[in-house]
């Protein structure tokens, strides 16, 4: 009995013994993987996510899309014309109505980003506050990045899950909400079922992370979690469609005329003139959740630099939030923050965007140059954002990896295409550990902000575009850039489920 015992006992101790050395090995491997990363030339996997030049032009339909009712049918624009595509592109930019319709207006109940930027330049001394916290953020200070890269739990955790290491497997289950339905909130233009599109095999890809276990997303539970809180996504077109495939996931794609349309609470009314507003905010009543969008393609702050011009250009603050974030991170409990295909020169042009740092235009060379700007922008949030979580601990913050563009034989105004319809053509696991988006990982590394690494699994699925099947087909462009509802950004969302 005794030996019995002591012979348990010493079981325990290996076991502990092996527990340690693994927890050691795995700490190590993490600490190293970042240097590795950054040291290791890159591979061609990750070249072929950028093709292109950085400075090329990339289409983003969120740009050209045109609302014709209210009840959200969008459809594409004709973008065989460039410069013509470029003229509506500035047309229909929120932000540039709201210069010619709003500035000039006299009627300042009216919210606007402008009044939004106004409101925050004139001021409570909250955002007074936020403003100095964000201009020290010019020169991004490590420290700050720092302050918990000695949390050896975090570490563990984190490394223990790398939910973008895996594979795509068949799953009768998916989709998760029908591509017919979810008319209240998915956009018909994202919405392939609605398209020419007649290949849905697609639709019945699930990802299943190697590391980790990933538990089942259901609507009901996802509520549940969320009980009294709010989940905010901030970013570009893609984060929107993230966005949409999250209300469609949570209601099964169910009409529900019970969740409530509480974008007014945000600013995000349909300014008068506007195509549509800068984002939606939902309500659900059952479990006191919300979740929202604001579109901010840029993930920087935008300021009119002359209020009574129409014409005026804009500063684009590169160490700045957007206002709206500033504003309301104290309401967030779950924050997902995205840009990436908006940082080429055609866009800054269009949209009349001149770079801005430390409140003044821009001199540092190694910043004016686009990847270099991007970058430090991405920094600069990523370095604010976790500057702010000891003021809210409980604030979960997601900085989502780029999501791949799969143009080939040319870009997307040059007749590349999308065409493949067979589903992991290209394989269908992702093995290293490593991120796909190098740049990102990197702004992230040190911080307490989670990277949702969603590169190199959405890499897998060039078939999953919009491809050629936009409702207003244009021959000889397609879109190879959004995805599929259902699709692709359904798997980004499990993800997070998984992390809440
Ligand atoms: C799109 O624009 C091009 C060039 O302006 C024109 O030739 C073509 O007919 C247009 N297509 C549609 C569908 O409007
Ligand atoms: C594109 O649009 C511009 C402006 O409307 C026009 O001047 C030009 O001729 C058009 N090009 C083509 C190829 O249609
Ligand atoms: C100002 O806008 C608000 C909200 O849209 C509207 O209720 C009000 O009538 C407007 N006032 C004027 C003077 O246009
Ligand atoms: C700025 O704020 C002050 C104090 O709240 C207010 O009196 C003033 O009218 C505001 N100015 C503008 C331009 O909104
Ligand atoms: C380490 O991180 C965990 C989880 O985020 C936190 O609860 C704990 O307080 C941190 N410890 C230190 C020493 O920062
Ligand atoms: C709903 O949630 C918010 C926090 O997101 C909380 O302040 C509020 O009290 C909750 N309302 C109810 C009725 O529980
Ligand atoms: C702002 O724009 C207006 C109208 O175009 C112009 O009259 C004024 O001189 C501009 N102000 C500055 C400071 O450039
Ligand atoms: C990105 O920006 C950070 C912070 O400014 C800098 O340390 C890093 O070297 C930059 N990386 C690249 C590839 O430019």
């Amino acid at each position: 009995m005794k030996g019995g015992l002591s012979g348990l006992r010493n079981q325990h101790v290996s076991l502990l013994l092996i527990a340690l050395v693994c927890a050691t090995v795995v700490v190590w491997t993490w600490e190293k993987t970042p240097i590795l990363t950054s040291i290791s030339p890159p591979q061609s996997h990750v070249l072929q996510l950028f093709p292109g030049p950085p400075d090329g032009e990339i289409i983003d339909k969120q740009d050209l899309e045109v609302q014709t009712s209210s009840n959200q049918l969008e459809v594409p624009v004709n973008s065989t014309n460039t410069s013509s595509s470029v003229r509506k592109e500035e047309n229909e930019n929120p932000m540039t109505l709201l210069t010619k319709e709003q500035v000039i207006s006299t009627n300042v109940t009216e919210v606007s980003n402008i009044k939004q930027v106004s409101e925050q330049k004139n001021s409570s001394k909250q955002a007074e506050k936020d403003l100095v916290t964000s201009r020290s953020f010019a020169s991004i200070d490590s420290s700050v990045k720092g302050e918990y890269s000695d949390n050896l739990t975090t570490h563990v955790e984190k490394q223990a899950c790398n939910y973008g290491k895996g594979k795509w497997v068949m799953d009768d289950s998916r989709p998760l909400y029908s591509g017919f339905g979810c008319k209240q909130w998915l956009s018909s233009m994202w919405a392939c079922h609605l398209t020419q599109r007649n290949d849905f095999e697609y639709e019945k890809l699930r990802w299943r992370p190697k590391d980790c276990e990933m538990e089942d997303f259901t609507g009901a539970k996802f509520l549940r979690r969320m009980q009294d809180k709010t989940l905010a996504f901030i970013g570009d077109s893609l984060g929107r469609q993230q966005f949409q495939s999250l209300m469609c996931m949570i209601t099964g794609g169910e009409e529900r005329a019970d969740v409530l349309d509480v974008g007014k609470e945000y600013g995000l009314a349909k300014a008068r003139g506007a195509v549509r507003p800068d984002g939606w905010a939902y309500w659900f009543p059952t479990t006191n959740t919300t979740i929202l969008y604001y579109w901010s393609a840029s993930l920087c702050d935008l300021e009119p630099l002359n209020m009574t011009n129409p014409d005026t250009d804009f500063a684009m603050h590169l160490d700045r939030p957007p206002a709206f974030l500033r504003r309301f991170l104290h309401k967030f409990d779950v924050l997902i923050l995205n840009t990436g295909h908006h940082w080429n020169r055609g866009k800054l042009k269009a949209n009349r965007w001149v770079m801005y740092v430390g409140g003044v235009p821009n001199s540092n060379r190694k910043i004016a140059d686009i990847a270099g700007a991007k970058n430090f922008t991405i920094h600069s949030i990523v370095s604010w954002v976790n500057s702010q979580l000891p003021k809210y601990p409980g604030l979960k913050a997601f900085y989502r990896s780029i999501s791949p563009r799969h143009f080939f034989n040319g870009d997307w105004n040059t007749g590349g295409t999308c065409d493949n319809t067979t589903p992991l053509s290209d394989g269908k696991e992702v093995l290293h550990d490593e991120s796909s988006d190098p740049l990102t990982a990197e702004a992230v590394k040190g911080t307490h902000v989670k990277l949702l690494d969603i590169t190199a699994l959405s890499q897998l699925r060039d078939e999953g575009h919009i491809s050629r099947y936009s409702i207003k087909a244009t021959p000889g462009v397609q879109d190879c850039l959004h995805w599929c509802l259902p699709g692709v950004p359904d798997t980004w969302n499990e993800i997070v489920f998984a992390q809440l």
